[in-house]
């Protein structure tokens, strides 16, 4: 059962700080095996030298120094490199993170999880430590990730800097994080199927203080859009949404049009939706699923097209039941109408025109409460 530790810690200008989190470190971890490898990226002496003279003092105790790059991400990727142990955490050199609930990760480690993300947002957890511009920040990144990306939605906590995974989980993956949140990374781009959340106090910051700025802000943004276009899942869905929209511009336009002319209601759905079709397809071809194109065309086409028909019937019986039966305006009506298809056409699509496999091993996510954390001490 001893899986050996290695517990990674990111390091920038903290000056003394290493040196109590060596001393927090042995005293919640006892007699359990450890080693600690500090990721410095300081640009100052006396850091460097605390770090030199930790790794002397201590064989657990291991530094990496880099002159050249910089940021807090790939500091912890160069971690992982250098990790010799089976089970790998992550944690901040400022003690924000509290060593003891590592004891806390390692238990439910035991219990067959792949990951533990200790959480600030599950009840019995605590982000006090934050200023309240901060947590604001901290709440819209937050909630941007879960947004855009489905492996991070099910996460109350995906932005932090604090978590326990297995090696595997990260072993023989290219990790390649903008900036600062390696875990959404992890969580988009690792091998992982059981995930548990455990509740945690998030302190305030003892010494030096907070790196986070303006430009951290930027690379998320850009590391969520690597994200998505890396993740095919989540890429498909975007452009499946972004081509729809511009399909029902098209489907809206024509469809007007037709109402002026005087045609039927029915009519002109059955026409805006065939316009809409043929250009969708030439998209989704195109962008959507480029990397699925197999076998010919018009067999894609074919497929394409029965999945739209049927999709145009579920708009127009969708538009006629509301705007026949229910007076619902005609516009509001195909609007209604045109979602309902939609969500018919991406899974039929998704699974029978392009083929992609469906997903066989999916993520779970459990929480665990503070007394359930508390109950085995
Ligand atoms: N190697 C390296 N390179 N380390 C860095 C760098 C860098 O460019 N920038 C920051 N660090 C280190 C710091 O020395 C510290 O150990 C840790 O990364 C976190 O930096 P802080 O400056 O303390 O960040 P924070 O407290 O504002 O934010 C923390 O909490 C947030 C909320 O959970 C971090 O853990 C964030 O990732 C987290 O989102
Ligand atoms: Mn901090």
């Amino acid at each position: 059962m001893s899986k050996i530790l290695t517990i990674v810690v990111p390091t920038y200008n903290e000056g003394e700080n290493p040196k109590r989190v060596i001393t927090a470190l042995k005293e919640a971890l006892c007699e359990r095996k450890f080693e600690v490898v500090f990721v410095d990226d300081s640009r100052d002496e006396r850091s460097m030298q605390i770090l030199a003279e930790l790794a002397e003092e201590s064989e657990q105790v291991r530094y990496i120094h880099r002159e050249v790059e910089r940021g807090l991400g790939t500091a912890v990727v160069r971690g992982f490199e250098e990790a010799k142990g089976n089970l790998i955490a992550v944690m901040d050199a400022d003690l924000q993170h509290p060593p003891e609930v590592l004891n806390d990760m390692l238990e439910q480690i035991e219990l067959g999880y792949d990951m533990v993300i200790p959480s600030r947002f599950v009840p019995g957890g605590d982000d006090g430590g934050l200023s309240s511009f901060r947590k604001f920040v901290s709440f819209t990144a937050r909630v941007m990730g879960q947004f855009a990306l489905k492996r991070v939605r099910p996460i109350s906590d995906p932005t932090s800097g604090f978590f326990l995974i297995r090696k595997e989980v990260v072993e023989g993956v290219k990790l390649q994080p903008i900036g600062w949140k390696i875990l959404i990374e992890i969580l988009v781009r690792g091998n992982y199927d059981k995930v548990v959340e455990i509740p945690y106090r998030f302190q305030a910051r003892i010494a030096g203080s907070s790196n986070m700025s303006l430009r951290e802000q930027w690379n998320y943004l850009k590391h969520l859009t690597r994200l998505i276009l890396d993740s095919p899942e989540d890429r498909r869905a975007y452009f499946f949404a972004a081509v729809g929209i511009s399909g029902v511009v098209i489907n809206m336009l024509v469809y007007t049009i037709c109402v002026h002319l005087h045609m039927a209601l029915w009519v002109s759905g059955i026409t805006a939706g065939i316009v809409a079709m043929i250009s969708n397809f030439v998209l989704n071809d195109r962008l959507t699923w480029f990397d699925s194109r197999s076998g010919q065309l018009w067999k894609r086409l074919f497929k394409y097209v029965v999945t739209s028909l049927i999709g145009i019937g579920i708009n127009t019986g969708v538009l006629s039941v509301l705007a026949y039966g229910l007076h619902v305006h005609y516009i509001v009506a195909n609007a209604i109408g045109i979602i309902v298809a939609m969500i018919w056409n991406f899974y039929v699509n998704n699974f029978w025109t392009w083929n992609i496999e469906r997903q066989k091993t999916s993520v779970t996510v459990a929480t665990v409460t503070l007394e359930q954390v508390n109950v085995k001490a």
